[in-house]
């Protein structure tokens, strides 16, 4: 069964930490090094929702599988037409469809919004996000070398962009 696509709410904020904590912990995918409290991620979706910018869940017979969301590029006025987009899906629901669902459920909640550009960063490499970012017409414009340092080693960085 297709999972249902809704906007978050604070009290998802727990299952989203569960999530994304396994990423800022086991892998290169998040630069944040420290767990997110739960009590900052609902922080993060209020503040989110309140820009406004979109929050989306992706749930999969209650649970949630995988969350995706906008922030702004940059705060100078002159990028306010400009969105960054992440998505995290729970591990052990890769791979099934949710993520192509959830991220083509952003961007049409990113471009009902009027912005004219969405850039996706991914930390590399990371191919399945680099294929389900093209897939959805994104195109590389930007890389940079050895900007992160996670887990003991440099991680190159790699901008992907859709021009709405
Ligand atoms: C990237 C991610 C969101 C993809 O979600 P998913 O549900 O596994 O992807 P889907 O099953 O919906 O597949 C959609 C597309 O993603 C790409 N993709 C997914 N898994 C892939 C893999 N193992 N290898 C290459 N491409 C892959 C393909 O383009 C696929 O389209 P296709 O099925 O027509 O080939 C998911 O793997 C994830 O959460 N990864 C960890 C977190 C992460 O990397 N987030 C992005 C940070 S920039």
């Amino acid at each position: 069964m297709a999972a249902l696509i809704r906007t978050a709410n604070k009290g998802d904020a727990g299952e989203l930490a569960r999530i994304y904590n396994h990423y800022v912990t086991a892998t290169h995918m998040s630069f944040e090094t420290e767990k997110v409290p739960v009590a900052e991620m609902a922080r993060r979706v209020g503040e989110t929702l309140a820009m406004p910018l979109p929050w989306l869940v992706a749930e999969q017979t209650g649970q949630v599988a995988g969350f995706a969301f906008a922030a702004r590029w940059k705060s100078r006025d002159a990028y306010r037409y400009v969105a960054e987009s992440s998505i995290y899906l729970d591990p052990a629901m890769i791979g099934c469809g949710h993520g192509l669902r959830l991220y083509t459920a952003l961007i049409d909640a990113i471009r009902d919004l009027s912005v004219h550009s969405v850039i996706g960063v991914i930390a590399l490499p990371n191919e399945p996000s680099i294929s389900l970012h093209e897939r959805l017409g994104f195109r590389k414009c930007a890389h940079f070398e050895q900007v992160g340092y996670k887990h003991d080693r440099w991680i190159d960085v790699g901008y992907w962009q859709l021009l709405l």
